[in-house]
């Protein structure tokens, strides 16, 4: 290619990561994004990472050789290099045998010392880049791309550091226009210039780093430094999303951000690009597109200058995990002078940077992230030291911070109202606004941070669409490489199904497999005595029989339930049931107790107005745990905010009454909530009933609950039941003479149950479709009342591609008659069959006749 016929200048700067530097596949990827560009009339700049593994394999080897230990990394990088030379079919370039040769002498210098220089250090590192640009330059070439391979140390400059850490180890560097740099590469023959990220000489011609992560921003320098119209970010991820989509497969890519949401996003956890690399490229307004190296097509994330639409709103949720909490305590500092200045003087001692910080008249409470400092605990004693000489100091942790970012925040706290109430049970130990408007920042326990993301963004980004911001969610990308998961039951029976659908619509039905197979795992938990189905959840005459053959109790809430189960099953001794009632009049616990069914207590009313029924009687207390969980704030049953449960501080006057009433103790119960997927939960609240059991004498039994959550949505984690066991284990070796109880309902049928439905009639108003369906929330309240996502397939068209997207409805006149908002559907026409997954529990048994409509009839399929 000649000179002239280049692009003229106009550069792109396409970086590539570990992973996209790692595999013949993704080298030829580079190589067809490389020509792309240059028929897009653009001469590209290439900035590489080292293969996946390879900086960490030169950190070791840093470590082993100051130990003196021979390091193994050596072999390691040899055979590394050469399996990707044998897979990209080259011969072993020169270059890297010499690398290699000068990383042995360095690993014997250190050896011999016991220690490196940070100097040094950087020159090991370094090799990590060199190495893989020289493979990649000899494929691309060896492909018909004609490349030049570039020492990146003659591109960048460092400033100079404040010491030999930040110099040589994190350094940063100019990234003013450098019309030098443009002439000395613009007169480069070659059409494709490929060079390192990383790696920058300081003023006197050293090697030095810019810091782990710093290939991005080495992109940044360059592209800033000549001029370029983008910059390229090649990873292995689409793009920004709205919350980790590993975590949160419903996140939604994020197609649009200007340069200050991208750098909140960054800075607040996104690993997906480093925060050092976004000033650089917004300063001199060059565009960045981020897009993923295994999926090219994917249009990725495009961050640019400030967006023109001002509307305040919520783009992401992100977690920074790792964070300590320093809090600092003294009355003194009241309108005190100089307070802050002498408290903040000691982390500059320390060498820490503070991140958050918030405070009030007696207390000023901060956070350190531990990606800008190195919290190590003999640097967080010895800042403990220092500031325990004015004040009392205390360092917890680590926390995470969960940060919504967005514009405008301050304009929209209001309409955050119902998602900030997924914090009503969690311990803040701080909020922060940022000044920029740009985040709002809690900082809670470590191990709540994955669960409030998912609800938080659960109730924030539940109804939303793809639009000119947001792009397709994580799992509609990527739906079919999740893996076969296992194919549910129902599309095993899908022609009996459709068969019963086209005699009956709509229609619950039941699958009896399931049931056993669930009850089964329940069996499973050596640490659980006992078993109550919570007939709430679904009292289905079949059902009732399946489970009372597997071995289970009963749990009933009124004298309806219990009859209804001793009709079912006329043989069930009283002992097999149990009646927890809450508010309920007084003969009904009498009925209960003549029928020697063991009763729950939950309020001391009964026992002090009426406790001559309770002679000679056994009876359960319920406790209230005083924290509760669950997928919603209607199904969490503790907590100051909740009906239920006799609280703590009366349980003493509980035993009191109970003794005077002349009954017995032998159970203490307490439920936390419903559909639970942290398994610490049951664990949780054992030991807090445990806590009680020096109050009663008799007492045998721990009733745990029910509250056992199921996955609703695909790739949902399901609740780990050997997780259960095990913390469940604990429990049982600290009180042995107490046995475990549970009393699930969900967990039991939810999976077992289907919801079949007929397609209507069909609209398209503005940009929304509809899909009528002849069951609604009279038939399945949850969507209308929980806002619950229930899976929805168009069973007439399992096969069919899922070419629409629609809203579900039903017939009942209320808006919130909606099963599912913007599905994904094979597209629906009048009388195909959808099925609504995952109802078995309180689906049939929450409905009504509302509008006068009957709800659906239920099959049970044996
Ligand atoms: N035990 C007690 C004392 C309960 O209050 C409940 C449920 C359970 C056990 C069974 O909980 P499960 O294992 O099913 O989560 N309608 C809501 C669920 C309400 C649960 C009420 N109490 C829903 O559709 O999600």
């Amino acid at each position: 290619m000649t000179k002239s016929s280049r692009a003229d200048g106009r550069w792109v700067v396409l970086k590539f990561g570990g992973t996209s530097v790692s595999s013949r596949e993704r080298w030829q990827t580079i190589a067809q994004v490389v020509g792309e560009r240059i028929a897009e009339g653009l001469r590209p700049l290439v900035v590489c990472s080292a293969v996946s593994g390879v900086s960490d394999a030169l950190e070791r080897g840093v470590a082993e050789s100051v130990a003196g230990d021979a390091p193994s990394t050596l072999d390691t990088l040899t055979s590394r290099h050469e399996q990707l030379a044998q897979e990209l079919g080259l011969p072993f370039p020169g270059p890297i045998e010499t690398e290699l040769a000068e990383l042995a002498r360095l690993f014997q210098g250190a050896a011999l010392l016991g220690e490196m220089s940070p100097r040094l250090q950087a020159r090991v590192l370094a090799h990590g880049e060199l190495m893989s640009t020289r493979l990649g330059a000899a494929f691309l070439n060896a492909e018909g791309v004609d490349t030049a391979w570039i020492d990146a140390r003659e591109c960048l400059t460092t400033v100079p550091g404040k010491d030999a850490h930040r110099a040589f180890l994190s350094a940063t560097c100019d990234s003013d226009l450098d019309p030098d740099l443009q002439e000395r590469l613009g007169a480069l023959e070659a059409g494709v210039l490929l060079t390192q990220g990383f790696i920058a000489h300081t003023p006197e011609g050293e090697t030095a780093l810019l810091g782990r992560g710093g290939s991005d921003t080495s992109a940044a320098y360059l592209a800033a430094k000549i001029g370029a119209v983008r910059c390229e970010i090649w990873t292995d991820v689409p793009g920004l999303y709205s919350a980790d989509p590993r975590g949160v497969p419903s996140a939604r890519l994020l197609k649009r951000l200007d340069y200050p949401e991208a750098q909140e996003i960054a800075t607040t956890g996104a690993s997906v690009l480093h925060p050092r690399c976004i000033h650089p490229l917004a300063t001199a307004d060059i565009p960045i597109h981020i897009r993923c190296t295994p999926h090219p097509a994917m249009s990725g994330t495009v961050i640019h200058s400030q967006l023109s639409d001002s509307d305040a709103r919520v783009k992401a949720i992100s977690i920074k995990r790792g964070v300590m909490l320093v809090s600092m305590e003294t009355l003194g500092m009241w309108q005190e002078v100089g307070f802050l200045a002498r408290a903040f003087a000691c982390f500059e001692d320390a060498g820490l940077s503070i991140d958050l910080v918030s405070t009030s008249e007696t207390n000023v409470t901060v956070t350190l992230d531990p990606a800008a400092n190195h919290l190590a605990p003999a640097v967080l004693d010895t800042l403990e030291d220092a500031l325990g000489t004015m004040c009392r100091s205390q360092v917890l942790g680590p926390c995470a911070t969960v940060s919504l970012v967005g514009r405008n925040i301050r304009r929209m706290l209001h309409e955050l109202g119902g998602a900030l109430g997924v914090f009503e049970e969690q311990r803040i130990h701080l909020v922060s606004q940022a000044a920029n408007d740009l985040n709002l920042s809690f900082v809670v326990d470590a191990d709540q941070a994955d669960r409030l993301v998912r609800q938080l963004h659960g109730q924030l980004f539940a109804h939303s669409t793809e639009s000119s911001l947001l792009g397709p969610t994580w799992e509609e990308s990527f739906a079919s490489e999740a893996g076969p998961a296992e194919s549910p039951w129902w599309e095993t029976r899908r022609a009996d199904l459709l068969a019963l659908a086209s005699t009956e619509s709509p229609l619950y039905v039941y699958d009896r497999a399931s049931l056993v197979e669930a009850a089964g795992n329940l069996h499973g938990l050596a640490n659980v005595e006992r078993v109550f189905f919570a007939v709430k959840a679904n009292p289905h005459p079949d059902i009732l029989r399946c489970f009372a053959a597997q071995g289970l109790g009963f749990e009933c809430v009124s004298p309806g339930e219990l009859a209804h189960v001793q009709e079912v099953l006329p043989k069930l001794p009283p002992d097999r049931l149990l009646f927890t009632p809450n508010f309920a009049p007084r003969e009904e616990y009498a009925q209960a107790l003549a029928a020697e069914i063991p009763t729950t207590l939950d309020n001391l009313h009964p026992l002090e107005a009426w406790p001559e029924i309770f002679r000679d009687r056994p009876v359960l207390l319920r406790l209230d745990p005083g924290r509760g969980r669950g997928h919603h704030a209607h199904v969490r049953t503790a907590g100051r905010q909740s009906k239920f449960g006799i609280a703590p501080e009366q349980v003493e006057r509980a035993a009191e009454l109970v003794k005077a009433a002349g009954a017995r103790v032998i159970g203490l119960h307490a439920h936390a909530g419903s559909g639970i997927r942290s398994h610490e939960s049951w664990a949780e609240t054992a030991a807090f009933l445990a806590g009680f059991s020096t109050s009663f004498p008799d007492l045998q039994v721990l009733d745990l609950g029910g509250g056992l959550g199921i996955p609703s949505k695909p790739g949902e984690l399901p609740l780990d039941l050997e997780a259960l066991d095990a913390t469940l284990a604990s429990v049982r070796g600290a009180h042995p003479g107490l046995s475990l109880w549970l009393e699930p309902g969900r967990y039991l049928v939810a999976q077992a149950g289907v919801l079949l439905a007929t397609v209507t009639q069909t609209k398209t108003k503005g940009d929304v479709h509809y899909v009528g369906i002849n069951a609604g929330m009279n038939t399945l309240l949850r969507p209308a009342l929980y806002g619950a996502w229930h899976q929805i397939v168009n069973l007439s068209r399992l096969e069919a591609p899922l070419d629409q997207v629609a809203h579900v409805v039903g017939p009942i006149c209320e808006t919130g008659d909606t099963l599912g908002y913007q599905r994904r559907l094979a597209t629906a026409s009048e009388g195909d069959v959808l099925l609504i997954a995952t109802v078995g529990a309180y689906g049939r048994s929450m409905s009504s006749h509302y509008n006068l409509r009957a709800p659906a009839m239920e099959s049970f399929l044996p």
